[in-house]
């Protein structure tokens, strides 16, 4: 028998463990009883220290075959897979006209694809065992256009769409699937931002005051742990609702609005709080 079912314990999976929401979900998950293994694109003894208890593994969710590697090794281990978190996930800024093809496809790459990779690789395993569950992170941007981030807004809106798919086919193999929207949190998300930063465009003055409020709106946001505690209360569920938002209240209460009123007045609502 594996190590892991000796001990009775539940196993999490979780991307972009080393640093803001994914970092603080992993080590609330291993506060919370779970073994976690965390997936980190560098391993080294120092985040080993940083993040105790969880177990990192080399993986880019880029490059399918060091996520499948990394599956593997986890399956290999423990026998198991209860829990995937796939919060793997970085941003571009810049106008539709000013943003490189290739910035693009890495923005789609990482934060879309990296997600589907991540779950194909979990998937034969929570199948057999006849049960997972499965946490993608999105953004309240994936539900609301964000002025000058289209591209990271068709990443998160695509996960949208693939997590109300998978739901309806994973479901009678006990596996289910919930996309955990935040608003704004103070993490390495707003330093790590790739910007099109091209000097003198047509574009260029809106986006930096547009891009100003943005980042700081993210920089006074919630501490991630406030997303951690979220994710940690869902898995307190026998299943899960297919979309959650957390964060700052009044950007949850936005992405309500934006169901509930003509969509005409909400978008005027942005047009003047981005002062676009
Ligand atoms: N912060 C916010 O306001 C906010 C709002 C809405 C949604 N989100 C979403 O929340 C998720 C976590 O973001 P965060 O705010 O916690 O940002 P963060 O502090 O920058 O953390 C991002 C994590 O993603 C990992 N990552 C990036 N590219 C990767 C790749 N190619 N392969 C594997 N891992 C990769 C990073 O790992 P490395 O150490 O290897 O770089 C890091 O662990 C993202 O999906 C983001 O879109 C954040």
């Amino acid at each position: 028998m594996k190590q892991a079912e000796q001990k009775g314990k539940r196993i999490a999976f979780v991307t972009g463990a080393t640093s803001g929401i994914g970092r603080a979900t992993a080590e609330r998950l291993v506060r919370e009883g779970y073994e976690v293994y965390g997936a980190a694109r560098h391993v080294n003894q120092e985040r080993q220290n940083v993040a105790q208890g969880v177990r990192y593994l080399a993986m880019d969710v880029q490059n399918a075959a060091s996520v499948d590697a990394a599956v593997s090794s986890i399956i290999a281990e423990t026998g198991r897979i209860d829990i995937l978190v796939a919060c793997a996930g970085m941003g571009i800024a810049g106008a539709v006209e000013d943003s490189s093809m290739p910035e693009i496809e890495r923005q789609m790459d990482v934060n879309f694809l990296g997600a589907v990779r991540t779950v194909k690789a979990c998937l034969p395993c929570m199948r057999v065992q006849h049960s997972g569950r499965i946490i993608i992170i999105g953004s309240i941007a994936g539900r609301i256009g964000m002025p000058f981030q289209a591209f990271y807004s068709s990443s998160k809106f695509a996960l949208e769409g693939f997590v109300e798919s998978l739901r309806h086919e994973v479901r009678k193999y006990g596996i289910s699937v919930c996309i955990v929207e935040p608003g704004d949190f103070k993490t390495g998300f707003t330093g790590s931002r790739a910007k099109a930063e091209l000097s003198d465009t047509a574009y260029s003055e809106t986006f930096r005051r547009v891009i100003g409020i943005q980042e700081h709106d993210e920089q006074n946001g919630c501490d991630p742990s406030k997303a951690a505690e979220g994710i940690a209360k869902l898995l307190r569920r026998n299943s899960l609702p297919a979309r959650r938002t957390v964060g700052p209240g009044f950007q949850r209460f936005a992405a309500f609005l934006k169901r509930v009123i003509p969509y005409a007045w909400f978008e005027a609502f942005y047009r003047i709080y981005y002062k676009v």
